[in-house]
């Protein structure tokens, strides 16, 4: 190994457990809390591991999340696509992030969450049925998991869940194509998908969030195709996320069984086990991708104007000051303090939405399929990491 590849080793690494994160990280988070990486392309980027240190970077006004400038980092070689760059939301920087963060934010608070719990509950439970009339094995990511976000965000967004395997598929496809060609297809399939839906709302508004958004549009507030494309980050952010990570977390509760039992048990309660799953499980490596718009010193480093950051949610959920024995997964830890969701002004939009749907798919499943277990080995278990996302590809089951 050369000294280079000592000082900067490549990030992001392929994993071998579904849930802990590759040996490696670990010992760069043993150097320090800031250190030097090295991307699929040779450049260096600054990763960030310690928890105090990513909250203060992540509120730092000199970051950037503008993907239209070279200087921001590049994290796998389809994220160099125009489809992939121009996301809005998460792709912008104040002020016209704020202003669309305004107009969502009242659209995913804990009350909205709250009010469409039960349809997620009658819409899980009727996956829990459709597995029990068929009967064992199943398959927990195709049968159980990829459905539940994309039942959840039709509901709340209004659109036919009998486009769910396409508009899953072309969202899959922005964020996880092998090739930059690949994702500009895909997102110009779902562009022109949801500009077709935005336009039939404008037409005839109904009662969910594009309906409401499009009489925005009618009344001259929100440009339509600045609909469409909020539409669509919505549908990114909204469905790989939540149906990757339910099978992680089962994987990781399969895995540890007294906790499994204490979940089951109503021990420990769905709540709060949440937030261990959420700290331990890590649907991608990174909790932030940023440049520096201007020289920043922190924690002893000098961070040069230009220079490349990425925010390790993984390693900083597991910031030993924070979490004590933090590789060990404790259901009854209930702690809120992981950057699981991010943190700054780009924190997660959907999280009251992604915590209704975490608790009720992972209650439903242990109280409704007792015996729920492995239908493989787990050494069969295949991950699919795509460079940003990692998931299961099948989860087999048996009850
Ligand atoms: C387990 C599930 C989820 C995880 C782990 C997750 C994680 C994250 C993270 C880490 C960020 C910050 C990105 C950054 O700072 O660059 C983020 C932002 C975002 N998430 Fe989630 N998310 C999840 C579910 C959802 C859901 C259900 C929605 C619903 C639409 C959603 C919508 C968004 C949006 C729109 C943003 C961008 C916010 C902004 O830039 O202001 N997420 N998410």
């Amino acid at each position: 190994m050369s000294a280079d590849v000592v000082e900067a080793p490549s990030f992001p690494q392929r994993r071998t457990c579904p849930y802990q994160p590759p040996g490696i990280y670990r010992d760069i988070a043993e150097r320090g809390p800031i250190n030097q990486v090295t991307l699929w392309n040779g450049r260096r980027v600054w990763l960030f591991t310690g928890y105090a240190e990513s909250r203060e970077i992540l509120s730092d006004p000199r970051l950037s999340s503008d993907r239209s400038y070279d200087e921001y980092p590049t994290m796998a070689p389809h994220l160099g696509a125009e489809e992939a760059r121009k996301l809005v939301l998460v792709g912008e920087d104040p002020p016209t992030h704020d202003i669309h963060r305004r107009l969502l934010n009242p659209e995913f608070g804990l009350k909205h969450a709250r009010a469409l719990r039960p349809r997620i509950q009658a819409d899980i439970d009727a996956l829990i049925d459709a597995m029990l009339e068929k009967g064992p094995p199943a398959d927990l990511v195709a049968d159980y998991a990829m459905p539940i976000p994309g039942l959840a965000m039709s509901a709340l967004l209004g659109i036919p869940f009998a486009d769910h395997a396409f508009f899953q598929d072309a969202t899959r496809g922005v964020m996880q194509a092998s090739t930059p060609e690949e994702t500009n297809a895909a997102g110009k399939a779902l562009f022109g998908y949801l500009d077709g839906l935005v336009s039939a709302q404008e037409r005839d508004p109904g009662e969910e969030l594009l309906g409401r958004l499009a009489r925005r549009v009618l009344e001259g507030e929100l440009g339509h195709d600045e609909l469409v494309q909020l539409a669509m980050v919505l549908l990114i952010a909204g469905l790989e996320t939540t149906s990757s990570m339910i099978p992680l977390g089962v994987v990781a509760l399969f895995d540890h069984p007294e906790q499994l039992a204490a979940l089951r048990e109503g021990r420990v309660p769905v709540r709060v086990a949440v937030e261990e799953l959420l700290r331990i499980t890590a649907v991608t490596d990174f909790g932030g991708v940023r440049w520096v718009t201007d020289d920043i010193e922190i924690a002893g480093r000098h961070i040069k104007a230009g220079d490349g950051i990425v925010v390790s949610s993984t390693m900083a959920n597991r910031d030993p000051s924070v979490h004590a024995d933090p590789y060990t997964f404790d259901l009854s830890r209930g702690s809120r303090q992981h950057l699981t969701f991010g943190f700054g002004i780009h924190q997660c939009l959907g999280q009251s939405l992604a915590r209704t749907q975490l608790e009720v798919a992972y209650e439903t499943l242990v109280r409704r399929l007792p015996g729920l277990r492995l239908a493989v080995d787990s050494d069969e278990l295949t991950m699919r990491q795509s460079g940003t996302m990692q998931g299961l590809v099948s989860l087999p089951v048996t009850w």
